[in-house]
């Protein structure tokens, strides 16, 4: 599918792999709605970016929130007649913690429903209140495309480390969805891949320690280095335009595969 003249919606798109995502588009001549719980940095980065992008206030644990961001959304596209061509879900949170602590007491779990509420609920109620505008645009091309959905897994959905229980569970949830989703939207001509990224250069991981960085890039073959967003939004690119790549999650890693802890 071509992303030229369509509208792509990109949660968590005001900041590191989303911000990066909603670059790609602009410059690939389409229009990005980025929907995100910072609203300071979500105008900020849509005014910086130019008029191709627009600032939709969202929290992605709300369902009437994402309503309210989904109305918006399309009133918009109805306005620049750029028909909605797919969903990038990007919004997503690590919060760490062991599942019991150096004394055995296991851990509160507020902290793991909420990683659940943004990284899993978070996408599916996202994905699911677009689709049905999504998959009511005019199909296109030979195959009667009408878009794509680039889940974001991680890694750490398959070798997720000490104190991931609930990133890796949010992660490994967003690998096992992709088929499922995928065969449930073959007959709207909607696709889904995922991609799995090793640790990417992004405030997510300016947070990490400097011990932990150098850790992490030790488990890289080639190139040993973090990962550029503009390699990840040149993944989602490909995954748009690539009308063969369905039903996959696609790792992205440099060869990367983690240990247990560092
Ligand atoms: N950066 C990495 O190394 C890396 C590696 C693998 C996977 N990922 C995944 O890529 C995605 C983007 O990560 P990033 O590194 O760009 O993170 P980031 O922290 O730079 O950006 C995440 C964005 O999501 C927004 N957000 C958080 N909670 C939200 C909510 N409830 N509703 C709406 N928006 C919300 C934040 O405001 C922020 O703008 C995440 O799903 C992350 O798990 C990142």
């Amino acid at each position: 599918m071509k992303i030229e003249g369509r509208t792509f919606v990109i949660t968590g798109g005001a900041s590191g792999l989303g911000r990066a995502t909603a670059e790609m588009i602009g410059q690939n001549g389409g229009n990005v709605a980025i929907l995100d719980l910072n609203a300071d940095l979500g105008k900020a980065t849509a005014a910086e970016l130019g008029p191709f992008a627009r600032f939709f206030p969202c929290d992605v644990t709300s369902t009437e929130s994402i309503a309210r961001a989904v109305e918006g959304t399309v009133a918009w596209v109805k306005e620049t007649g750029k028909e909605l061509g797919g969903i990038v879900p990007a919004a997503g949170i690590a919060n760490p913690g062991t599942i019991l602590d150096r004394t055995g007491k296991p851990f509160d779990l507020s902290t793991f429903d909420l990683v659940i509420a943004v990284n899993v609920r978070g996408v599916i109620d996202t994905v699911r209140q677009f689709l049905e505008h999504l998959a009511q645009v005019p199909p296109v091309g030979p195959d009667g495309e009408r878009g794509v959905i680039v889940l974001v897994a991680s890694t750490a959905a398959f070798e997720a480390q000490k104190g991931q229980v609930a990133y890796g569970a949010s992660k490994g949830a967003i690998a096992g969805m992709t088929l499922p989703m995928t065969r449930d939207l073959a007959r709207y001509g909607v696709r889904v891949v995922s991609i799995a990224p090793s640790p990417f250069r992004s405030p997510m991981e300016a947070m990490m320690s400097e011990k932990v960085k150098k850790g992490l890039l030790a488990a890289v073959e080639f190139p040993r280095r973090s990962g550029e967003p503009v390699e990840f939004a040149a993944l989602v690119k490909h995954s748009i335009e690539n009308s063969m790549l369905n039903g996959s999650v696609i790792r992205i890693d440099g060869g990367m595969r983690l240990p247990s802890k560092m």
